[in-house]
């Protein structure tokens, strides 16, 4: 399927962006999308640790230095390219993938 997610302008306060789907009663999925060194990644918003949803603020994916995802229940730092924990309760598991693409200034579901 494919759908506009959001522009890339809208990545701009802090890197990344979620999007929350409703797409039957009840049936609630939630993604973001990052931006990092020239490439946009989207991943599903739930941490394999205890798969809660990564933030706590809107919008807010990265550590301090913008080099990782955190997690903010737990502190588990991802690789921002491959969705990896590289540090925390989860090391070695993944952020499950959700491909995304960019047409123009839109971010869309691949
Ligand atoms: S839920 Fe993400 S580190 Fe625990």
């Amino acid at each position: 399927m494919t759908r506009e997610l959001c522009q890339l302008a809208d990545l701009e306060a802090t890197g990344a962006k979620e999007i929350v789907f409703i797409d039957e009663p009840g049936a609630r999925t939630s993604v973001f999308v990052v931006k990092h060194g020239g490439t946009v990644r989207g991943y599903v918003n739930s941490c394999p640790h205890a798969r809660l949803p990564l933030n706590f603020r809107d919008d807010q994916f990265f550590d301090v230095t913008k080099q990782y995802i955190l997690c903010a229940n737990h502190a588990a730092y991802f690789d921002i390219q491959t969705g990896q924990c590289v540090r925390g309760p989860c090391k070695g598991k993944s952020l499950q993938d959700f491909p995304v693409t960019v047409s123009g200034q839109a971010i869309l579901q691949a």
